[in-house]
């Protein structure tokens, strides 16, 4: 076991309150492309035609033809990886509290994990814009874009599109968490999009270990990671969770 790793270990036996806060690297063994860097879901699509809400009013019918569709394809393939499984085995064995994540893709609750807060909602639902009727994937029309509700409105899906508030009690509850806790695990997120890229700072601030697991170094790994574990989540998860085993 390397030493790094086994500091990891200690830091999360010995932890009192462990909340991760999780990014699309962490789906990307699931099959999921990324949003930044080569081969990510941002150098295909511009966020700005195709992520804001101003773009989706204007045209939900090329962002749900171009964007949306593409994304619900890639989601119904994918299913939970070593680095999903690591985390809900952390909490199956009473060391992690709490997962927040960024991702849209539900494959934390697949993995069994029990307490996840979606912070930019999830592609498990679609709601009506004008009557807020809820749906899920198989209520709607998909051969008409975009998607018509009885109403006359339009369907669009519960996540959060860039310009639109993260939900209140999502946001305040994320903070409290982060504030209270004393490890954060922070796992294959760029920490580049707020307010989510906070959070670690946030916790830090209160005196909370961040452990930060990542290929690729962040804007967090030389300021205020304790601990980095560099290489894909479900590697390092798997060998995370075998350590935490052995020493507990
Ligand atoms: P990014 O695409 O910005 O960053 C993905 C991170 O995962 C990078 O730091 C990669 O180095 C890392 N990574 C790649 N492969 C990995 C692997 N196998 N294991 C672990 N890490 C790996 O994704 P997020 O940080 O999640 O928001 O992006 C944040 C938000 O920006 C998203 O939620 C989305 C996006 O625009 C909205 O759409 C509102």
């Amino acid at each position: 076991m390397n030493s790094t790793l086994e500091a990891a270990a200690q830091v999360v036996v010995r932890g009192k309150s462990i909340v991760a806060l999780t990014g699309a690297g962490i789906s990307v063994e699931s099959g999921i492309p990324p949003f930044r860097g080569k081969g990510g879901v941002w150098e295909r699509y511009d966020p700005m035609e195709y992520a804001t809400i101003d773009a989706f009013l204007r045209h939900p019918e090329k962002v749900w033809r171009v964007l949306l569709l593409d994304m619900i394809a890639t989601l119904e393939k994918a299913r939970p990886n070593d680095g999903h499984k690591g985390l809900a085995a952390l909490e199956g064995m009473g060391y992690l509290d709490t997962v927040i994540t960024q991702n849209v893709d539900g494959l934390h609750q697949q993995a069994g994990s029990r307490d996840v807060i979606e912070f930019h909602g999830s592609f498990a639902g679609f709601h009506c814009l004008r009557c807020e009727t809820p749906a899920v994937i198989q209520q709607l029309d998909l051969g008409v874009l975009p998607p018509p509700c009885s109403c006359g409105g339009i369907f669009r899906p519960d996540v959060i599109m860039f310009g639109e508030m993260i939900p209140p009690a999502h946001l305040h509850r994320a903070h409290q968490i982060a504030e209270s806790c004393d490890v954060m695990l922070v796992v294959g997120t760029s920490a580049t999009v707020q307010p989510a890229a906070a959070l670690p700072f946030v916790a830090k601030e209160a005196g909370a270990a961040i452990i930060e697991i990542n290929p690729t170094a962040t804007p967090l790994t030389n300021m205020i990671s304790d601990i980095f574990l560099k290489g894909p989540a479900g590697d390092v998860l798997n060998r995370l969770v075998a350590a935490v085993e052995h020493i507990r």
